[in-house]
């Protein structure tokens, strides 16, 4: 078999940065600010919830495997892509080019502020040891702390709404590049579901915040009888 050219391996990464972005990355940005609304619907579910996450077996590989190294490759293949500055594929309109400019910096903002968010919350666990049921209670003693303050507020509000928007206006132009959406109604009504899908996200992740705020509840740690 021929070895692949270097122009051959530079489209495979293109593409594969772009797969990345929707599965897993954008698959998990859904599921966990879902799973962290349920602290809208009270303490224990929510506790529940991270306790799951901190029993399962291999977790430090499942998150090795499926979160981190993808978006450590997503990241880096992002900022290389910007540095190469390489222009759309299609002739977009005006409006088109703006979005493509936000799709560059939201990509740069939820990259900082997924480095404060992993240093602050998972971080800090692995950092004190508090594995197991001993997780819920020491990371929702943080979360709980963050949003009494504003910085922390400012700071959630524009990552949640920098990742939403990357992720959702992500979508849209995977759906094109991919071949997915053909044709202008395609392509609009696309906008419009993708636009729609990120509003709600924005409107999960904003409402946990504001949960937080209003009902700082701390937890004991959960005991099996
Ligand atoms: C209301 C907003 C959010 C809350 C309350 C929240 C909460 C948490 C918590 C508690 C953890 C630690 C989980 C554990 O170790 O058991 C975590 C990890 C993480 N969060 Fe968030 N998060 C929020 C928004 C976001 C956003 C917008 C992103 C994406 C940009 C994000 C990406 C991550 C990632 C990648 C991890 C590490 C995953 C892991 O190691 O399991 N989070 N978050």
């Amino acid at each position: 078999m021929a070895r692949p050219s270097k122009d051959e391996i530079h489209f495979l990464l293109l593409k594969l940065h772009s797969l990345t972005g929707i599965i897993p990355i954008g698959a998990f940005l859904v599921i966990h600010l879902s799973i962290n609304s349920l602290r809208t619907v009270g303490v224990l579910p929510y506790q529940l919830s991270i306790d799951v996450l901190n029993n399962l077996p291999f977790l430090i590989l499942i998150e090795i495997g499926f979160i981190y190294i993808p978006l450590l490759f997503h990241s880096l293949m992002g900022f290389y892509v910007v540095h190469i500055g390489q222009t759309n594929v299609f002739r977009y309109k005006y409006k088109r080019n703006w979005l493509y400019t936000l799709q560059r910096l939201t990509g740069a903002i939820t990259f900082v502020f997924l480095i404060y968010h992993m240093g602050t919350t998972v971080g800090a666990k692995l950092w004190e040891g508090k594995h197991h049921f001993e997780a819920a209670p020491f990371l929702m003693d943080i979360l709980n702390g963050e949003f009494q303050t504003w910085q922390g507020i400012v700071v959630y509000t524009i990552g949640i709404v920098s990742a939403t928007f990357h992720f959702s206006n992500g979508l849209w132009g995977f759906c094109v590049s991919w071949g997915i959406l053909t044709g202008k109604n395609a392509q609009r009504n696309g906008a419009i579901v993708f636009a729609a899908m990120g509003l709600g996200l924005t409107f999960l992740g904003l409402a946990t915040i504001l949960e937080f705020n209003m009902n700082p509840v701390p937890v004991e740690a959960t005991v099996l009888r």
